[in-house]
């Protein structure tokens, strides 16, 4: 399926993270469905290259730092200030910290909670409102890790689990104003997993563990982000779509 096959030209969509790893294949696609595009994340000049030959009265980079609400506010403030709309939130941004609870830092927590819960509360606050305005809706890219449990990441995964809850909830205090839905990655190679081995061995565990039987690349959890904010999920609220290569459908007992 390429982005060909969704239609958002007039449509003003902001992606958070939107500079790297899936964060910039959402934003490729929605580019090439013919959005335009409003991207945030700390690092300009990783904005700037992902919009690289991008005309800019289609696309905006806009660093910001999305654990600070001021900022937040600031950032959806800007994109309605520039375009004069706002249809489509991708929150995506997220930080990763892994290690059991006893070895995780107090301020490794504070900040993987900032990034991953309390900005989705701002953004969701700060947006909500400009998203009823347009009908627009919101995807939040969340995890398998936020559905069920991962050995040595419980902070990560109670971060998602709060993310993908949020979104179940909103979606029945907005609807029918706002639709709110999620997808939910597993293993996915980016600069989040950038230190794990990626050797074939290594990788044999996870591979084994998903009936597709391979590893996900970033353009795989595009596709289903511009479903999910789609006209076609127009009766889609609240979902959050497994985005796995089949990985949740398992009850978790070995596979022999
Ligand atoms: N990769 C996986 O295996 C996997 C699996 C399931 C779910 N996910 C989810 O997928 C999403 C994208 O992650 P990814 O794998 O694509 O990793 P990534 O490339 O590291 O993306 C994370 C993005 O978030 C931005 N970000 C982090 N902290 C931020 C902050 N305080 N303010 C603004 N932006 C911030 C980063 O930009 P700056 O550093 O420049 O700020 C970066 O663009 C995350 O929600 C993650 O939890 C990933």
């Amino acid at each position: 399926m390429s982005a060909a096959t969704f239609d958002f030209t007039g449509s003003v969509v902001l992606v958070t993270g939107g500079g790297t790893g899936i964060g910039l294949a959402i934003t490729r696609a929605f580019l090439d469905a013919g959005a335009t595009v409003a991207i945030t994340g700390r690092r300009r000049e990783r904005l700037e290259s992902a919009l690289e030959g991008v005309p800019e009265e289609r696309a905006a980079a806009l660093p910001a730092d999305v654990s600070d609400p001021e900022q937040v506010r600031q950032l959806v403030a800007d994109v309605v200030a520039r375009f004069g709309r706002l249809d489509v939130v991708v929150s995506n941004a997220a930080g990763y910290a892994r290690g059991e609870l006893t070895d995780l830092a107090d301020d490794a927590w504070e900040q993987m909670r900032a990034t991953n819960v309390d900005a989705f509360f701002h953004l969701a606050k700060a947006a909500l409102p400009r998203l009823a305005e347009s009908g627009g809706n919101l995807v939040a890219v969340s995890s398998v890790s936020g559905l069920r449990g991962d050995w040595g990441q419980a902070g990560y995964n109670a971060t998602k689990a709060a993310v993908t809850n949020f979104v179940r909830s909103l979606a029945l205090d907005w609807g029918p104003r706002v639709r709110l839905n999620a997808v939910a990655p597993a293993f996915t190679f980016t600069e989040l997993n950038q230190d794990a081995p990626r050797d074939e061995a290594s990788l044999a565990p996870h591979v084994d563990r998903v009936p597709l039987g391979r590893i996900a690349e970033p353009e795989d959890v595009a596709p289903p982000v511009l479903f999910l904010a789609s006209e076609g999920a127009r009766y889609v609220t609240g979902a959050v779509l497994a985005v796995d290569g089949g990985t949740s459908a398992s009850t978790g007992q070995a596979h022999v």
